[in-house]
Parts: C-alpha cells; structure tokens; sequence
C-alpha cells in the first residue's frame, strides 16, 4: 500500500509536467462535466421548445422580489409566475396573501426543487408548481402575472399577454422591460429593477400606436374604434 502524504502527494503533483495529452484529457473531463450537468439537470423538459425561446434559469436576487412584491401591493386574488424557477416568486407571493399561487416551470429539477422550498417554509399545500410549457398555458383567468424572462423572447410573450389575459390584469417584469408596453410604475434599480403593466391601459396605447382609437379630450374610456372611410 502507497503510504504517501496528502502533502507529499500535492508536491509530486505541482513537480509533475502535464504535458500535452495531460492537459487535454482534462479539458476533456471538465467539457464532460459542464455537459452532462446541461443536459441532466438544465436541459430537461426543454427538447420541445424551439431554441429561440429557451431561457435560462437564473433565480430573482431578493431586491427583486421585494420589488416585484412592492408593485403588487394591494393587489388581489390569484398570481401566476411564468417560468418560475425555484419558486420564490411564488412562495413570497402565497406569504403575501396571493391564492392560488401557481408557478409555470418546464425543468422538473426546478419543479421539485421549488417544492421542497415551500416544504421548507411550512407552506406545503398551499402553493402550486406546475411543469408546463408556459406558451401552452391558458391565462384567460389571471389578474396577476409575474415573469422573469429573457429579452429575446418578450415581444413574443407581449402578444400572448395582450390577445389572452383580462383587462383588470397587472403584469410585473423582473430585470427586462417589456419592449413596447408603457409599464404604469417602475420600482428598483439596475438589475434589481420591476416594471408594472396595467392591462386594460395597455391595450389602449396598443390601439392608439395602430391608429385605431380617436382620442376625445384625452378621455380614454370615450374613445371608439376608428371607422374606416367607405372609397
Ligand atoms: C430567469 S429564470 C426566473 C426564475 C424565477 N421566476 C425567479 O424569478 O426566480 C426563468 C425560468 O423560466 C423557465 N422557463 C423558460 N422557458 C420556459 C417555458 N417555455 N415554460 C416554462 N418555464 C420556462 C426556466 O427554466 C427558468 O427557470
């Protein structure tokens, strides 16, 4: 049996020259590794999303809840986060008096693990995770929606957003601002920073950018669709 120190072993090591194949076949393990943690704990769940509209998980800081949170304040009913993660967004809203609190998340890792979290703070039961593909989810009944995606794929969600929930509906971004919606409070700073978006008013500045509104003194709730002349 080999009776060498761990210290004797560390300055064989340091005295040792790599060389060529030595350094490759650790490049190689380490490319292995970095792989199968993509493909085993990140990746599931995503082979039938299209590339474009993959995003990574990167969890809210917890400024950011707060401020996503402070936008929400009093504010009622049920929340749904899109893409949510370990589930904090959810958990901190189910705290704040949120019910149903229900979070969209395709990686199962992060499903479970966003279970275990609310195991954690005694609120077993009381939120929901759901691993679901979020463009697939039915969001013709939610007044409170909550997302921390990336920029690449929120002009997409903004139509989604647009043609399905209520018009009593609050949109909160975390980090990215939607890229054409006129948030109606902004709360935070830098990447900590939350957008709000009232749904209803939301629609109308759609409609107006169109062209299909006639402003009357600036009374939105008067306004109608614009005719289009008869040639
Ligand atoms: C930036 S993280 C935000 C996590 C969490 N909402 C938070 O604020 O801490 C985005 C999350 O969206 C999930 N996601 C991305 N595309 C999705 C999709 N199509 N359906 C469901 N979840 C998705 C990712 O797995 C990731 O966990």
């Amino acid at each position: 049996m080999d009776d060498d120190t761990p210290d004797e072993v560390f300055a064989e090591l340091k005295t040792t020259n790599l060389g060529i194949w030595g350094v490759a076949q650790i490049a190689a393990g380490t490319g292995l590794a970095v792989y199968a943690m993509w493909a085993g704990i990140l990746q599931p769940g995503f082979r039938k999303v299209p590339l474009k509209l993959q995003v990574p998980y990167i969890p809210a800081s917890k400024a950011q809840v707060q401020n996503v949170m402070t936008l929400l304040r009093g504010r009622k009913g049920g929340l749904v986060d899109l893409g949510s993660g370990d589930g904090r967004i959810v958990l901190e809203a189910r705290r704040q008096g949120f019910a149903p609190a229900v979070g969209y998340e395709l990686n199962p890792w992060l499903v479970r693990l966003a279970y275990f979290r609310a195991w954690r703070a005694g609120l077993h039961g009381k939120v929901l995770y759901r691993r679901e593909d979020l463009w697939k989810v039915d969001l013709t009944e939610c007044k409170n929606i909550t997302v921390f995606l990336a920029p690449s794929v929120l002009s997409l969600l903004q139509e989604k957003l647009q043609t399905e929930l209520p018009d009593d509906a609050l949109v909160v971004a975390g980090r990215f601002p939607f890229p054409d919606w006129k948030p109606c409070r902004i709360e935070g700073h830098g990447v900590d920073r939350a957008w709000a978006y009232n749904m209803q008013a939301q629609r109308k500045d759609t409609l107006k950018k169109n062209g299909n509104l006639i402003v009357t003194n600036g009374d939105l709730d008067n306004e109608l669709p614009k005719q289009k002349e008869s040639t």
